[in-house]
């Protein structure tokens, strides 16, 4: 393998992988911005080649000259320092990465999916050659959210991070709220506007955002976390009559992702994503579109909050660009940056251990004594009632299944634990008075 150029008079040179919603807007800041890029970096930066995977797709105001469908050949070349890989996925990202970092180039990623499947090699990989891997646009898009975690809060301790990390289940959610507009269509323009995943099942089932929070904890806790380490719940199951519901109770339904530092002796990491509701006089309810928000709790500092746009091409392209001038400019004085901090080693918690308030929505038959049973169904598994309401009454009420003589109860607890809300809502389903178990979600944001 050929190991970098590094004659100190000589542009610096660019390998983009991948040209599509968030490549192609880098590609024109690199070019339209390439006289400040210099005086910022103190050495001209050039776009020296894109892989892509079809050479024959429309690209308006990229050069065709510099496409290729090689990029292994790409990222091999000797004149090549920097590479920018937005192609996404697994492979062969991870193969295109490690090829580049081995031979001493540094490399910016927005691709949360391997990071959080794999960092732990690409990092070792970028340590080994003492070069730098930079991925601000892996989350929650332009919002500078690692930077502060790996950078200007790694003197404090972090104790948790919280937020709304994918912009595509906000704007579906937030449209369901504002717009009564249903899942799919919605689905649709955020696809149109380049916010969701190549697949977008990784938006609305949790994926994307399991990554993000993966990467988030593995930073903020100096612990090594994947995305199979997280409990993911997507938005799919979110209904409209749970959008109502929501609002009956003046909140609103929002995909978070939690990440605590728990209170045990030995303190473990909690991580989560899931749709919750959340009162709409808290700060994250009023986050609408493909926003992001994130909020971040540490010993020193206290609450901080990070807001801004969470997706699309062109504020993606900002978060890419600046870890672009910080490499560049590292490169140029033969330095890099941090590196992988994993020292503390946290064990991940277990969901069933999980302490938070839950909305349970129940279909029952309308008789006397179904309160005291479902009553002593939470008390049973010591989950206290904070609220009780009943919906539909009288032996001729119709129920939300549509049965006659059903009323709907819906309950809000006091906070438990996961595990014991699970083994209630068990025992709900066996009892003979509760036709269905409609919706269990929890409720966040009474402490923010
Ligand atoms: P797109 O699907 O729009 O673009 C992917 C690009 O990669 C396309 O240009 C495609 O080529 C190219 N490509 C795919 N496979 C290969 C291959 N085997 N070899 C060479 N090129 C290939 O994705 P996005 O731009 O939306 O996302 C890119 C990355 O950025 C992902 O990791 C995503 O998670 C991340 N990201 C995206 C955000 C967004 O809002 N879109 C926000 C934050 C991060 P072709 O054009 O020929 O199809
Ligand atoms: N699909 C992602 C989202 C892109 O909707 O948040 C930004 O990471």
């Amino acid at each position: 393998m050929t190991a970098v150029d590094d004659r100190p008079e000589r542009p610096l040179r660019v390998a983009l992988l991948g040209c599509g919603t968030v490549g192609a807007e880098v590609a024109k800041l690199l070019t339209h911005s390439a006289d400040d890029l210099e005086q910022r970096i103190g050495r001209r930066v050039e776009l020296a080649g894109i892989a892509v995977r079809r050479l024959n797709r429309e690209r308006p105001g990229i050069d065709p000259a510099l496409l290729t469908t090689d990029a292994l050949e790409l990222v091999q070349r000797p004149d090549i320092d920097l590479v920018v890989e937005v192609i996404g996925g697994i492979e062969p990202a991870r193969t295109l990465i490690l090829t580049a970092l081995e031979r001493g180039a540094a490399v910016v990623t927005a691709n949360k999916a391997l990071l959080a499947e794999d960092g732990a090699t690409l990092f070792a990989a970028a340590e080994a050659a003492g070069t730098d891997l930079y991925f601000e646009a892996a989350v929650a898009g332009a919002i500078p959210i690692i930077r502060p975690l790996r950078e200007s809060l790694v003197g404090d301790e972090i104790t948790s991070v919280m937020g709304i990390v994918n912009g595509t289940t906000n704007f579906i959610l937030d449209r369901m709220h504002t717009e009564g507009v249903g899942f799919s269509e919605t689905l649709t323009l955020a696809q149109e506007l380049g916010y969701a995943e190549a697949d977008p099942t990784a938006d609305v089932e949790g994926f994307d955002a399991a990554a993000k929070a993966a990467i988030l904890a593995s930073l903020a806790f100096h612990s090594r976390v994947r995305a199979e380490d997280v409990h993911r719940e997507g938005i799919t199951e979110v209904t409209r009559a749970d959008v109502a519901t929501a609002e009956a109770m003046d909140s609103v339904i929002k995909l978070l992702a939690i990440c605590t530092l728990t209170d045990d002796p030995e303190p473990r990491v909690s991580i989560r994503v899931h749709p919750a509701m959340i009162p709409s006089s808290h700060p994250l309810a009023s986050v609408g579109g493909a926003y992001n928000a994130v909020f971040v709790e540490s010993r020193s500092a206290g609450r901080l909050m990070f807001y801004g746009p969470g997706a699309g091409g062109s504020p993606t392209a900002s978060a890419v660009m600046g870890d672009l001038v910080t490499v560049a400019r590292n490169r140029v004085r033969g330095a890099a940056g941090p590196g992988e901090s994993s020292y503390a080693q946290r064990q991940v918690a277990p969901i069933g251990d999980v302490v938070t308030r839950y909305h349970v929505s129940l279909s029952v038959a309308d008789v006397t004594g179904v309160l005291a049973s479902v009553a002593h169904a939470f008390a049973e598994h010591g989950v206290s009632l904070q609220i009780v309401r009943q919906e539909g009454v009288g032996p001729n009420a119709t129920g939300p299944t549509g049965d006659a003589g059903s009323a709907r109860l819906v309950i809000v607890t006091h906070d438990a634990r996961d595990a014991d809300l699970s083994a209630t809502v068990e025992t709900l389903r066996s009892l003979p008075e509760v036709h269905e178990v409609i919706s269990v979600m929890r409720v966040e944001g009474d402490r923010a």
